[in-house]
């Protein structure tokens, strides 16, 4: 099964999937962080827990598929 890399994660803030992979990427390692940056999680809050469990799977060492179509590790 493939997952829709342009899938809102955050549908209060506008925010996909791709942004905040994109966002750990450049070093972001904690959801605060990522709140703080892209507002993502800073509406209704429904969001924070996949916001959380992209971040899990970056520190486990998981490659996200960006946009691009580039496999890239999503580690900070
Ligand atoms: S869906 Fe992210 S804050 Fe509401």
């Amino acid at each position: 099964m493939t997952r829709d890399i342009r899938m809102y994660i955050c549908i209060c803030k506008a925010v996909t999937e791709t942004q905040i992979c994109e966002a750990i990427q450049r070093g972001l390692c904690t959801r605060r962080e990522i709140t703080a940056c892209l507002k993502a999680g800073a509406g209704c809050g429904k969001c924070n827990r996949e916001i959380s469990a992209l971040l899990r799977r970056s520190q486990e060492g998981s490659s996200l598929k960006l946009s691009s179509g580039a496999m890239a590790p999503c580690s900070a």
